[in-house]
């Protein structure tokens, strides 16, 4: 298990994740954010498309990401 450390649509939270958590579980079924949809579930048709940016003092912007197959873990103190 990891824990990570974020900001949810500027809400801070941590949470508890085993090493191949995706973004679109923790989203949906940690966190019961249902907004960002599972379509193809491999990364192909961009239905669980999230922006991430990383924690700064001054954000510079933010990057997307297939949520279904990116690992949670992977994004410790960034921003979704
Ligand atoms: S569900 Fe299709 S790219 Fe993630």
């Amino acid at each position: 298990m990891a824990t990570i450390a974020f900001l949810l649509n500027g809400i801070p939270q941590r949470c508890e994740v085993s090493p191949d958590t995706s973004i679109l579980t923790l989203l949906r079924e940690h966190l019961a954010e249902t907004g960002t949809k599972e379509g193809c579930a491999s990364g192909d048709c961009g239905a669980c498309t999230v922006a991430i940016g990383e924690l700064a003092a001054d954000i510079q912007g933010f990057a997307s990401a297939n949520a279904c197959i990116t690992p949670a873990p992977n994004f410790r103190a960034s921003i979704w």
